[in-house]
Order: structure tokens, then sequence, then C-alpha cells
């Protein structure tokens, strides 16, 4: 599973890692579409997948797969790597995108609370977080690759990425 706050790479990521290692590639906004798990189109048309339905769809997937969504965590996984990217950066992708100032400020503020990594590891036991700032997309699918290979997630368990210098960009 590779999760992570919008604009982090996931879907970069999982790209070219399904591609290297021959796994099957899921995007979760796709796989919902197609498994009927939308419930509604919030009011700024985002997708808002049933995330009790999607865990069942996915658990009944069998195989070597990597799955690529900002729910993917909530889902059983071998592995779940969560991908980290300073919040200015962040910030700075996400401004290039259509977004309302509202929705960017409320992923900028979740990516240095580093909400999706707390609920990852509620829900996973081999959960890594791969800060991404300063790496390119080969590098990090080559750090994950050699996780799968090995099993050894030492340099990259949760606790290792802190935005805690970026507190002052939190509204609160
Ligand atoms: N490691 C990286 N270094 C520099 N730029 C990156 C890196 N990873 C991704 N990007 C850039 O960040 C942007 C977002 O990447 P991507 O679409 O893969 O993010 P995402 O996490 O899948 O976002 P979403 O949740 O909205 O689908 C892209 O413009 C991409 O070029
Ligand atoms: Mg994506």
């Amino acid at each position: 599973m590779i999760s992570g706050t919008p604009g982090t790479g996931k879907t970069q990521v999982s790209g070219l890692l399904a591609k290297q290692l021959g796994f099957k590639l899921i995007a979760i906004n796709d796989f919902a579409e197609g498994h009927n798990l939308i419930e509604e189109t919030d009011e700024r048309g985002s997708l808002v997948i049933d995330e009790e339905k999607l865990k069942v769809e996915i658990d009944k997937l069998s195989g070597d797969i990597v799955v690529d969504g900002h729910l993917a965590h909530f889902c059983s996984a071998d592995l779940v790597v969560v991908l980290r990217t300073s919040p200015i950066v962040l910030e700075k992708r996400l401004l290039s995108r259509s977004w309302s100032p509202a929705k960017i400020t409320e992923n900028v503020e979740a990516e240095i609370l580093d909400v999706i990594l707390q609920e990852a590891v509620e829900v996973n036991s081999t959960v890594v977080e791969i800060d991404t700032t300063a790496c390119d997309v080969e590098s990090v699918v080559s750090v994950i690759s050699d996780m799968i290979k090995n099993k050894n997630y030492g340099d990259y368990r949760p606790g290792k990425v802190s935005w805690a210098t970026y507190f002052d960009m939190l509204s609160l």
C-alpha cells in the first residue's frame, strides 16, 4: 500500500514500483468506482469512498499488488508505505492544482500533523514512512523495492519524520 497526503507522490511512486517489480497496480479511486464503493461526491468534487467496503474488497484480492491512494492505509497489507513531503514543498505542489485555498490548507495541515501516518499505524503493523522531499521518484522506488526484498524497515519506522518546525503554518 502506498499512502500519503495528496501531492506526496503516491501515483508516481506506485506506477514505477509496480512496473519494476512486475506487480499488479491498483489505483483506489478507479477500483472504488469499478466496485460501486463511492458513497457520494462531496461539495468540493472529491469522491467519498466507503472505507469499510473498500477494505472488504481489497482483502479479497490475492497476489502481488501495489495499491495507490490516500485511503490505502486503511486496508490490511504486508507493508504500508506512507510518503511524506515537507509542508512548504507540498503547499507549492498543491497550489499548482486548481484546488480551493481551504482544501490546500486542510491537506498541508494534515501532513504537518502526521494524520495519515497515525491512521496507518492504528490499522497495520508494518508501516514505514519515507520523506521524499529531497528524493526523486526513482530513488524512493529503489528504497521500497529493497524493503520488500530484505524486509528491513529499520531506518523508515514511523517517528523518523517530524514537521514540528512547521507548526507555525497551522491555522489552528
Ligand atoms: N519525489 C518527488 N520529487 C519531486 N516531485 C515529485 C516527487 N514525487 C512527486 N512529485 C511531483 O508531485 C506531484 C504530485 O505527484 P502525484 O500525483 O504522484 O501525487 P499523489 O500523492 O498521487 O497525489 P493525489 O493524492 O492527489 O493523487 C507531481 O507533480 C509530481 O511530479
Ligand atoms: Mg495520485
